[in-house]
């Protein structure tokens, strides 16, 4: 190897590839001189002679290294300014490709339901109110009329926050104790309508949830009578499940209403025929309603003979309803698949 030999190699790479007009190209010029047969690989091979001196492989080494280094600076930038686009510090970005669109977020499908329920009611006159999931003892029972000795206060139909009982903090089981709260703080007349979510220790199927949502309703002011209380659901019925929907009353027993009632809508899958959804029945059990029991709104210190209506409905059997979604899991599984199915 002539030492001589290897500037004018450097010289006719780096001509090559200043006539070099793309990348192909220039990567075809880094082959033939650094490639591992290139010609200036071959002649850096010298090195390994056991002939050479310490003293002598040392400067040699210190050329080769001088001269790789520089075409392979003239390489890079070669290559950086014929590629697309180029962008200073060698990283290339391909302009043309497409991007990546920007993930467009929904509402989840309970929130959805529960858009279009309080939607009805807001259309009928009814303002929405919230309340906290974190309730005492006192507005989730005892001011809603339901005695120390009733099941649902049990431990294994409320999440006490403390074990035992020895605090009266719990999960509210229900929205009703709002109607508590709000009727604190208002007089008559007004109309509330209370979305939230509800816990119970309930051991989980495909229809039973530890948590879950309810729509609460509260209707108060002089001459409300069962009357108005059935005109609102129905025309809610209409609103949200088409204009054949029908509810029905059937007497029922709950401690904060009197009279009380279970709502049943008219099967939307058979029209009330009677299928596997209904069991055969024609009617689907959707909400609990009645009058306003004297006990609560004493609880709040209003006048005798104050009348009101209420009701509350499950969200998540409305929205199965509505979608024909079997398994009340779905909802609180998070999975993206199931998710991406309600725009
Ligand atoms: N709080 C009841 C429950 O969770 C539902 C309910 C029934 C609410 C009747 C009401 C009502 O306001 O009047 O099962």
């Amino acid at each position: 190897m002539l030492e001589e030999e290897l500037d004018p190699l450097l010289e006719a790479a780096v001509r090559a590839l200043s006539e070099a007009t793309d990348v192909a190209a220039v990567e075809a010029v880094r082959v033939r001189y650094l490639g591992r047969r290139g010609e200036l690989t071959e002649r850096f091979a010298v090195l390994q002679d056991p002939t050479l001196s310490a003293q002598e492989k040392a400067r040699l080494g210190k050329k080769f290294n001088a001269i790789k280094q520089s075409l392979e600076k003239s390489l890079s930038e070669r290559k950086a300014a014929l590629s697309p686009q180029g962008i200073s510090g060698g990283s290339v970005a391909d302009l043309t490709l497409p991007g990546h669109p920007p993930e467009v977020g929904r509402l989840h499908p309970i929130t959805q339901t529960i858009e279009r329920i309080l939607a009805i009611f807001r259309s009928l006159g009814f303002a929405v109110v919230l309340g906290p999931e974190v309730e005492t003892e006192y507005h989730n029972f005892d001011a809603l009329n339901i005695p120390a000795n009733h099941p649902s206060r049990e431990n294994f139909d409320t999440f006490y926050l403390e074990s035992e009982r020895e605090t009266d903090v719990l999960l509210r089981s229900h929205t009703s104790p709002v109607q508590i709260r709000f009727m604190k703080r208002h007089r008559p007349p007004f109309q509330i309508v209370v979305p939230g979510r509800v816990f119970r220790p309930d051991a989980t199927d495909a229809t039973h949830s530890f948590q879950f949502h309810q729509v609460e309703g509260l209707a108060v002011g002089p001459g409300v009578t069962f009357g108005d209380l059935k005109g609102v659901l129905a025309a809610w019925a209409k609103g949200m499940f088409g204009s054949s929907a029908r509810l029905r009353f059937r007497p029922h027993h709950f401690p904060f209403t009197e009279p009380s009632a279970e709502g049943d809508l008219s099967c939307i899958f058979c029209g009330a025929k009677g299928c596997r959804v209904c069991g055969q029945k024609g009617w689907l059990e959707i909400l609990g309603c009645g009058m306003v029991h004297p006990e609560v709104f004493k609880a709040v210190d209003y006048l005798p003979g104050t009348v009101g209506f209420a009701f509350g409905m499950g969200v998540e059997r409305i929205a199965m309803l509505l979608h024909g979604i079997e398994d009340i899991r779905l909802f609180f599984e998070n999975d993206i698949r199931f998710l991406r199915q309600f725009p």
